[in-house]
């Protein structure tokens, strides 16, 4: 199969995600790992499988991915298509799904959340203060709920051998 992983990635967790998705996937099949801040991919319409990544930031997913998704809506329908999103609130997952793709497209392989990370060492300026704050507010925030954890996210790797799976008809 050719195998289209294209993804955008702030910090590297997308990126680290959509690298694992595509070492699972060698072996008979042609892949092209594509970083959509470096080079949009070609039309999905060459393609048997279409994945798209994208993290959340501030509420939204990528604009990049956006455009491709807009750009090859009915290419997209024809394929074997997955989303797959790297956030900090993984809680939040659905409601990123709902608000940030159009509701005609449909990916048949499903929406998955890879999890997602909050190192401040990965990030620089603001952006550092700003997951400093958030790290903070999720291991010291003051729940009444019993169901709060209070753990920070990680990359949930089960979720990347699912959609693996998936794609390979396992
Ligand atoms: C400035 C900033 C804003 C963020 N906004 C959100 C958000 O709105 N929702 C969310 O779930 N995660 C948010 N995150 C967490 C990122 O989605 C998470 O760190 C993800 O792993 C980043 O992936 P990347 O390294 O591929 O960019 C934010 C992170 C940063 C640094």
């Amino acid at each position: 199969m050719k195998i289209l992983i294209a993804y955008t990635s702030k910090h590297g967790t997308t990126a680290e995600c959509a690298t694992v998705l595509a070492d699972r996937l060698t072996g008979g099949n042609e892949i092209d790992l594509i970083d959509m801040k470096c080079q949009m991919p070609i039309s999905a319409e060459y393609y048997d499988v279409v994945i798209l990544g994208s993290s959340v930031r501030m509420g939204h997913i990528s604009k990049k991915v956006k455009r491709y998704i807009k750009d090859n809506m009915e290419a997209l329908a024809e394929k074997q298509t997955a989303v797959f999103l790297c956030c900090g609130f993984p809680d939040e997952f659905e409601e990123y799904v709902n608000t940030q793709f159009p509701k005609k497209f449909n990916p048949s392989l499903g929406y998955h959340c890879f999890g997602g990370e909050l190192k401040p060492e990965k990030v620089k300026g603001i952006e550092k203060l700003m997951v400093r704050a958030i790290r903070k507010s999720i291991t010291e925030h003051d729940f009444e709920d019993a169901t709060y954890t209070g753990s920070l996210p990680e990359i949930i790797p089960e979720h990347i051998y699912l959609l693996s799976d998936k794609i390979m008809g396992r």
